[in-house]
């Protein structure tokens, strides 16, 4: 019996711990680097348009943002949470999972590019 309760406190204590890891997950297969410069126009666009215009669109778009135009997503990017909660484990965009490494480490490279349109 004591045993027992032994076994639920350490069980108690290791999910406890792992609750408190990070949330924003790394990329973790380690995608290829990106060599090209990645732009909205022929890359981020089709990323957006794929996985998020649905709720995110221009008429009554879910927490009022709407991702359809480049400034509307640059401005998500570059100011707002748009980066962070696709890379939020326990509270993703989209809310289905997080998208594949590759294509996180796609938005990224946009971001170092300096959110170029074309
Ligand atoms: C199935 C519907 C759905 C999809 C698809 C979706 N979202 Fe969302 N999104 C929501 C809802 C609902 C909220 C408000 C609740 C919340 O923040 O979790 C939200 C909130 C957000 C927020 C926070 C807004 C703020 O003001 O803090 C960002 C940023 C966001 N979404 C970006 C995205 C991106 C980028 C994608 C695509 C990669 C995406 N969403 C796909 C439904 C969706």
């Amino acid at each position: 019996m004591k045993k027992y309760h032994f076994t639920i406190l350490l069980f108690t204590i290791g999910l406890f711990i792992s609750s408190c890891t990070t949330a924003e997950i790394p990329l973790e297969e380690d995608p290829d680097p990106i060599n090209e410069t990645i732009t909205y126009v022929d890359n981020v666009k089709t990323i957006i348009d794929n996985n998020c215009t649905t709720c995110h669109g221009a008429v009554n778009p879910n927490a009022g943002l709407s991702l359809v135009t480049y400034l509307q997503v640059r401005s998500a990017a570059e100011n707002g949470n748009l980066i962070p909660r696709m890379n939020n484990a326990t509270n993703p965009m989209p809310p289905s999972g997080v998208l594949p490494a590759a294509t996180r480490a796609i938005i990224d490279k946009w971001r170092d590019d300096g959110f170029l349109e074309n």
